[in-house]
């Protein structure tokens, strides 16, 4: 998620969740090109399974960032149907390439064969007030027919005159039973439903309404032990595996073995706080939760405990120490 999440971010969801595929924040093709694509592409190899997702719509620079994503160790490269904001519909890519499937598809192919790694597509399921279904039904069919077996499907129309990009994840009404329309068309391809999935229980739901699978946005940023729920429920290991298996971890486990990744970046340069701003949300509904973010929040608190802040703020709230 642009703005929230980067590398750091998902290498605390992949202690929460070890199963999740986790997925980089749109990259634009111009950004790698032209950038520096160090700062956009490094990783830690304990993220993987990990998708790259570009914005862009040429074909030849969708092609040469694919075969980065390859060369950088991705295990997937995913492209930028749903983002309606302004800045990316003047780029011309987006949800507004949802009006233009033959680009969509002219870019998956090329990008499948520069790289022969899967090529998956994150859409919308209409513009503006459009409600047919046969418009997302003829954008998946055509970049189906391109090779991509994957959707990810936002289950809300993007409005791209009249809404802020936040109002688009909420003002357009959600519309899952497309999940099960779009499989029923396309028995060879899978069918990921994103959009307002906040518990396990409701990511289980999803599956069992028809959905592939589930991709979990706002919330995993938020409430990041979410994750962990979701795991438990959507990965229920049969009966006589549970003794073998390492108990769903808590927020303070997270923490402590978060810590070895702390130092190691710290030693690399990496200021604390640019780890612990994800984990703010960590203890939300949990007691203490309010004072670990203040805690956390706190520059001064964060400068004087350096690489210990998270492991000090967790003392403070389990009532190990004065608040200091
Ligand atoms: C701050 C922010 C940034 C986002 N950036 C991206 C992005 O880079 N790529 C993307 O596919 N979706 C992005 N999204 C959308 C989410 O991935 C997701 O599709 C949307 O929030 C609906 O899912 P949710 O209800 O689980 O949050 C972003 C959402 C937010 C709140």
């Amino acid at each position: 998620m642009l703005d929230w999440t980067d590398r750091h971010c998902r290498r605390l969801h992949r202690i929460i969740s070890p199963r999740a595929r986790l997925y980089t924040e749109m990259v634009t093709t111009g950004a790698l090109l032209h950038g520096d694509p160090h700062r956009h592409l490094d990783h830690d190899a304990a993220e993987h399974p990990l998708a790259l997702q570009l914005g862009g719509s040429e074909t030849a620079d969708l092609a040469a960032c694919a075969r980065m994503a390859l060369d950088w160790g991705y295990d997937e490269i995913n492209l930028n149907c749903g983002c309606p904001s302004e800045r990316v519909q003047r780029g011309a890519f987006g949800a507004c390439l949802m009006a233009e499937p033959q680009l969509v598809a002219d870019g998956v192919r090329a990008m499948l064969d520069a790289t022969g790694l899967p090529v998956t597509v994150k859409h919308r399921i209409g513009l503006g007030r459009e409600e047919s279904f046969g418009f997302v039904r003829d954008f998946v069919g055509t970049v189906a027919q391109a090779g991509c077996r994957v959707f990810i499907v936002h289950t809300r129309n993007a409005w791209l005159q009249g809404l802020s990009p936040r109002e688009n994840r909420e003002v357009p009404p959600l519309r899952p039973e497309v999940i099960g329309r779009l499989r029923a068309d396309f028995p060879d391809c899978h069918f990921v439903r994103n959009g307002g999935l906040a518990t396990g229980e409701a990511a289980a739901a999803a599956l069992q309404d028809g959905a592939d699978g589930v991709m979990i946005g706002r919330v995993a940023y938020q409430q990041p032990m979410t994750l962990a729920a979701m795991e438990a429920a959507l990965w229920p290991l049969p009966p006589d595996t549970e003794a073998e298996t390492p108990a769903r971890p808590d927020a303070l486990t997270v923490v402590q073995a978060l810590q070895p990744y702390v130092e190691a970046q710290h030693a690399r340069g990496v200021p604390p706080w640019a780890i612990a701003r994800h984990c703010l949300g960590l203890f939300h509904g949990l007691p203490g939760a309010r004072r670990w973010r203040r805690q956390l929040s706190d520059p001064a608190f964060v400068k004087a405990a350096g690489t210990q802040c998270m492991l000090r703020a967790a003392e403070v709230i389990q009532g190990g120490a004065e608040e200091r």
